[in-house]
C-alpha cells in the first residue's frame, strides 16, 4: 500500500522537497516552502496493462486525414486590440489567463469585455476578490448594466462547476484563481497546489463544455505569475498586462497562445471610463518627443505583424564609479553592451570611462534585431552631442563585424515611417533595391554602422 507523503513545495517556483528549508532550494526566496500531503502515485507497470484495450478503441483513436478541421469558433470581445492579441477573439472551450502586476488593469478588461459578449450571450464573473457591489460600482463607472451578466461572489472552485451548471453561461470568468480554493487540497488558497488543482478544474470546464474561461493571475514580484508558473504550461493563451504605473498606457502581450502569434500586442490608455484601444500606438509613443536633442532616434520595430515607431533615449556621461555603468531599460542589457563594443571596436567611438543608459519611451520592450542600429545612433549621438535630424528614423539589425544586416518587413517598416512624417530613412542596404520610397521619402540605405553614424552628422 503507497504511502501519503508530508512534501513541501515553494509558492514561488513550484519546487517540490520532502524537506523543509527556509529558503527554497530552486529559486532562493525565503519562507516560501508549504507543507502539503501528497496522494500517493500508483506505478503501473507494462506488463501489469490488460492486453485487450477497454472500451472501444475507435472512440479515441483517429486518422488525422479524419479529424474535423472546421475552424474554431472565436467571439469578438469588443475590443479590437484584444481580438488581436488573441489571434481574432476568444476562442470557445479556451482558458486564457491573463496576468500582470496588481492595479493595472485586469479586472478592469474583463468587465470591459462584458459589455459586448453581454449582448448575444451569458457571461458569469466568479470574484473571490472582490464584492459584488464594488464590481458594481467599476461596471456603472464604465458604462456596464446587463442581465446577461452574473456576478458569484464565490472562493470555492466546485460552486464556481456548480454556478456554470446552474446558470449555463457561454463564457466564464474568473478574478483570481489565487483567491480560489479547492476543499480537497488542505494548503491555504494560492499556494501552488491549490493554484494547480483549481486551474486543472477550470480548464477541464472549458475543454469540457466549450466555454471560454478566462483567468485572472497575480504576478509576483520577480515577475513571474504568482506561485505557479505552472500553469503557464496548462492553459492555452498566456497574456500579460505591462505598463508603467505612472503611465496610463498598457500594453498587452501574448506569452503563448495556442490559437495565433505570440508576437502581437495590444496597446491601451487606461481612462476614466476605463480602458481605451489605442489604434495608432506609433502616434502615441512619439508623442512629447523633444526637438533639437542629441541622444534620441526613432526606431520602427515589428510587434507581430504590425510595424511600431518607438523612440529610443540614450545618455551617456563621465563616470565617477571605478567600472562604468550600464544601464538599459525596455532593451536587453546584454545586447546593449554589445553594441557598445562594435561602437568601440569597429567604429572607433569609446565609452571606456562613461557611464551609458539606455531607454525605451513609453514602457515598451523592443527586443527584435532591427532596433540594434536606432540604439546605437542614439549612443553616438549623445557622445557626440549631435542630434539626430528629427525628420530620421531608422532600423537594421547590427552584427559583430559592424555590419548593418537585413531584417523582415523591411517596405512595411517604410511605409509606416512615411505615414508618421518622417522623410529619411536609414535602411539595411542589403534588399534594399527592391524597397519603395514613398512618395517625399528618401531612403538611406547603409552596409556599416559607421555610415550610418556618417549619416545622422549629414556626411555621405
Ligand atoms: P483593476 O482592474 O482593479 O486592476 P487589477 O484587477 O489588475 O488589480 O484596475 C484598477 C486601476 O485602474 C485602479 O488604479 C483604478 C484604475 N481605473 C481607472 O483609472 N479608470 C477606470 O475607469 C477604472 C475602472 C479603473
Ligand atoms: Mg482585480
Amino acid at each position: 500500500m503507497p504511502k501519503v507523503k508530508t512534501m513541501y513545495a515553494c509558492s514561488e517556483c513550484g519546487y517540490e522537497t520532502p524537506r523543509w528549508y527556509g529558503k527554497c532550494p530552486d529559486c532562493g526566496a525565503w519562507n516560501s516552502l508549504n507543507e502539503y500531503i501528497k496522494q500517493p502515485e500508483r506505478a503501473v507497470s507494462a506488463k501489469a496493462l490488460p492486453l485487450s484495450p477497454s472500451g472501444d478503441i475507435s472512440s479515441y483513436i483517429t486518422a488525422i486525414s479524419q479529424v474535423d478541421e472546421r475552424r474554431e469558433i472565436r467571439r469578438d470581445t469588443g475590443m479590437p486590440e484584444l481580438n488581436r492579441v488573441l489571434g481574432g477573439g476568444a476562442v470557445d472551450g479556451s482558458a486564457v489567463l491573463l496576468s500582470g502586476d496588481p492595479g493595472i488593469g485586469k479586472s478592469t478588461l474583463l468587465l470591459q469585455i462584458c459589455m459586448t459578449l453581454c449582448e448575444s450571450c451569458r457571461v458569469l464573473y466568479a470574484a473571490g476578490e472582490e464584492s459584488p457591489r464594488q464590481i458594481k460600482l467599476r461596471a456603472s463607472r464604465i458604462g456596464l448594466d446587463s442581465d446577461n451578466l452574473f456576478i458569484a461572489d464565490i472562493t470555492d472552485i466546485e460552486n464556481v462547476v456548480h454556478a456554470v451548471r446552474h446558470i449555463q453561461p457561454d463564457v466564464v470568468m474568473v478574478d483570481s484563481i489565487q483567491s480560489m480554493n479547492h476543499a480537497s487540497v488542505s494548503s491555504s488558497s494560492g499556494s501552488v497546489t491549490q493554484v494547480r488543482e483549481c486551474a486543472q478544474v477550470l480548464i477541464h470546464l472549458a475543454k469540457g463544455s466549450g466555454i471560454p474561461v478566462f483567468i485572472v493571475g497575480h504576478v509576483n514580484k520577480d515577475g513571474g505569475i504568482a506561485g505557479p508558473k505552472v500553469l503557464e504550461h496548462m492553459v492555452d493563451v498566456v497574456l500579460t498586462f505591462e505598463g508603467e504605473r505612472h503611465s496610463s498606457y498598457r500594453i498587452l502581450r501574448a506569452v503563448k497562445n495556442r490559437f495565433g502569434s505570440t508576437n502581437e500586442i495590444g496597446v491601451f490608455e487606461m481612462g476614466e471610463k476605463g480602458l481605451a484601444d489605442v489604434d495608432n500606438p506609433s502616434l502615441m509613443l512619439l508623442s512629447g518627443r523633444p526637438s533639437g536633442v542629441s541622444g534620441t532616434c526613432v526606431a520602427c520595430v515589428m510587434e507581430g505583424s504590425r510595424p511600431i515607431l518607438a523612440e529610443v533615449q540614450a545618455l551617456v556621461s563621465k563616470t565617477s564609479f571605478g567600472t562604468p555603468r550600464r544601464v538599459s531599460t525596455g532593451f536587453d542589457f546584454g545586447r546593449s553592451a554589445l553594441l557598445v563594443a562594435v561602437l568601440e571596436k569597429r567604429a572607433n567611438y569609446f565609452f571606456g570611462n562613461l557611464d551609458a543608459y539606455i531607454n525605451i519611451i513609453g514602457g515598451l520592450r523592443l527586443d527584435e534585431p532591427g532596433a540594434d542600429l536606432p540604439v546605437a545612433l542614439a549612443l553616438v549621438s549623445n557622445l557626440l552631442d549631435h542630434p539626430v535630424p528629427e525628420d530620421l528614423a531608422a532600423f537594421g539589425e547590427v552584427g559583430l563585424a559592424g555590419e548593418v544586416r537585413a531584417v523582415s518587413h523591411a517596405q512595411q517598416r517604410i511605409n509606416e515611417c512615411a505615414r508618421l512624417g518622417f522623410t529619411r530613412i536609414i535602411v539595411p542596404s542589403a534588399g534594399a533595391k527592391n524597397l519603395i520610397a514613398p512618395h517625399g521619402t528618401s531612403l538611406l540605405p547603409v552596409s556599416r554602422v559607421a555610415q550610418a553614424i556618417a549619416k545622422i552628422q549629414g556626411k555621405s
